[in-house]
Order: structure tokens, then sequence, then C-alpha cells
């Protein structure tokens, strides 16, 4: 199997599941077709069946584990934008924005049920664990979201605390959707921790990926507002590093930006882009997306599989470290 050919069987799988959801109520499912429809990159259910692919030659098992954590992740997304207070997704208006937050939370926690019954399709000598690996890395995420609230109104935060976050509410998800389709494709345990391993790194890599682009991505590619995170005051690499580096007259200007209730978002969003600037924070950030991004890479190919296999699993999560959406 190559890469389209897993991208067209998640999409048909996926396509499968939307159009066989209920048609009423109309406000908790229509959200539902709409956020599926817009697609997304589709990289967790991709690292799912490609983990699997690196131990069966047989996609089946694997698949409906892929979708329900493709399915999980649309249900953060949906919760996490109210919390953001985020007006675009995949280039078009949140579900919140575009009805009203009750209506995403809801058709949020009905993709999070649904999430739970396509994974306990997995091969019943797997579930157990598959079930148990989903669950904690479900409330990993939680605990991860949480801990990005808290630091919105702290000024404290160090990059060992930031680094621990974006683990939890990003990086899990992608190692445990390594993971999962690892033991969906008949993996020992061992083998299948490398990937977890793997996709916890490459994780931590493509949240850094994330904070850079909402900083400095093209608006016109980007799907999401630039510059939301500024606005919010999310610890990011970017300002932890701009809050070490910056002394005098520039730290206090930055920390007048998240003190004071800003009214004019575009002020603070190119104020606080000129400090970054300033002290070169892209470049630091950059410099910490490679680091984590080559140890997974190291316990990528530690595995004891197909090479070429496990070079289709590379050229993947190499993409997703020149991304621009
Ligand atoms: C967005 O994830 C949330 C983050 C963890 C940064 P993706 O960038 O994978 O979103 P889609 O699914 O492709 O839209
Ligand atoms: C994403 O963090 C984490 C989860 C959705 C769990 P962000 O808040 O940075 O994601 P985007 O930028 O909105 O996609
Ligand atoms: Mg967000
Ligand atoms: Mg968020
Ligand atoms: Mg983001």
């Amino acid at each position: 199997m190559n890469i389209q050919r897993y991208q067209e069987l998640i999409s048909a799988e996926l396509d499968v599941f939307a159009n066989s959801l209920p048609k009423s109520p109309d406000n908790l499912y229509e959200p539902i077709r709409y956020t599926l429809t817009l697609g997304g990159k589709r990289m967790r259910p991709l690292l799912t069946v490609m983990g699997a692919g690196l131990f069966t030659d047989e996609p089946g098992p694997s698949l409906p584990a892929a979708i329900g954590i493709e399915l999980f992740h649309n249900f953060t997304l949906l919760h996490d934008d109210i919390m953001d207070n985020a007006p675009l997704r995949r280039g078009k208006a949140t579900v919140f924005a575009k009805w009203n937050s009750n209506i995403a939370i809801l058709s949020g926690d009905a993709l999070y049920t649904e999430a739970f019954r396509q994974v306990a399709k997995s091969p019943a000598a797997v579930l157990p664990q598959v079930l148990d690996i989903f669950t904690q890395t479900a409330l990993e995420v939680c605990e991860g979201q949480q801990m990005d609230m808290d630091f919105e109104s702290r000024s404290d935060v160090s990059i060992a605390e930031y680094i621990r976050m974006i683990e939890l509410k990003t990086a899990v998800l992608l190692a445990g959707a390594m993971e999962i389709g690892a033991l969906c494709g008949g993996a020992d345990r061992a083998e299948a921790h490398k990937l977890y391993e793997f996709g916890r790194r490459v994780g931590i890599a493509f949240q850094l990926q994330d904070d850079i682009l909402d900083v400095y991505g093209d608006p016109d590619k980007f799907g999401k507002q630039v510059g939301g995170d500024i606005v919010s005051n999310k610890k990011t690499y970017l300002l932890l590093t701009a809050l070490s580096r910056a002394n005098g007259y520039h730290k206090e200007n930055l920390l007048n930006w998240l003190q004071s209730d800003v009214n004019d978002a575009e002020a603070k969003v190119n104020a606080v882009k000129e400090i970054y600037d300033a002290f070169e924070v892209r470049k630091a950030a950059e410099a910490e997306m490679h680091n984590q991004f080559s140890l997974g890479i190291q316990a990528l190919e530690s595995i004891k599989a197909d090479p070429s296999k496990i070079a289709m699993i590379k050229s993947v999560a190499e993409s997703l470290m020149v991304r621009q959406h």
C-alpha cells in the first residue's frame, strides 16, 4: 500500500460515517458533517494505518481505530475553538462562530461518543490495550488543554512546562494513534512503544510548528486566524523565548501588551511580532522543533520492520514539518 491508497481508504470511511449520520436533530449532526466535509490533513488516521502497515499488509484491522482517532481529533477542535475564541478553521467559520457555543459543545460530545464506538471495533485480541491507550490519551489531552488555558494568565511559565503542556494537548494523540495502529497490526509491545515515542516527539515538533505558523503563516493558506495565539496570550515557545531574552524597555513593553486589556488586536499582534523579530525567537523555536523531530526519527528508525515502509512514515512526518496549514 502506498500513502495515497491509505488516504483514499480513510477518506472513503469518513465519507461513509458522515453520510450515515442521522438527519435530526439538524443542529447536532449538521455541524459534524460540516466539520468532516472540510477535511483537514487527516494525518492521525494516516499514522494509525501506516503504523499497522509496518506489521501487516492488511489495513482492515486498524481502520476503525484510525477513524475513531480522527473523530476524536475533530471533537477536540470543536471545543478548542470555543476555548480559544477562534473565528476560523480549515478556511471556514468555526462551528461555534457559525452556530453557537452550545451547539459546538454538544456536536463535539456526539463526535467524542462516536469516536469510542469506532475504536471499540478494533480486533478483540488487542481491544483491552487499545481502549486503555485511547482512554488515557483522551484524558491527557484534557489535562494539556487545561494547562494551555491556565498558562494564558501566567507570565512565569517555563520552557519545560510548555513542552509538557504541548506533549499532553497534542503529542500524545499522535503517539497514541501510532501505538494503537501498531497493536492492531500485530506488533509486540516493545515495537509499538517505539512508535509511541516517535509519535510523541513528532507531535511535540508538530505543535511547535503550529505555534510558529500561528504567527508567521500565510493567511491565505493557514486556514486559521493568524496572530490568534498572541491575541489570547498563549504561552508559546516564541513568547517564552521572547520573555527570557528581552530586557529593559523591550521586556516592559512585552509585559504591558500581555497585561493590558487590548482593544486593537492588530496593533498587539504587530507589536509582539516586532519583539519576536528583534530577539530572533522564530529561529529558536525552529531549532527546538528540529531537535524534537530528530529524536522522533531515531525512535522510528530503531524499529525492526521493512525499511521502505519506515521510509514512507518518515516522509509523511517530514511533510508535516514543512506544512503551510
Ligand atoms: C490542529 O491539528 C490542532 C493541533 C494539534 C495543532 P491539525 O493541524 O492536524 O488540523 P487538521 O485536522 O489538519 O485541520
Ligand atoms: C491544539 O492547540 C490542541 C488541541 C486541539 C487539543 P491549538 O489551539 O494551538 O490548535 P489550533 O491552532 O487551534 O488548531
Ligand atoms: Mg486553538
Ligand atoms: Mg487551543
Ligand atoms: Mg495553534
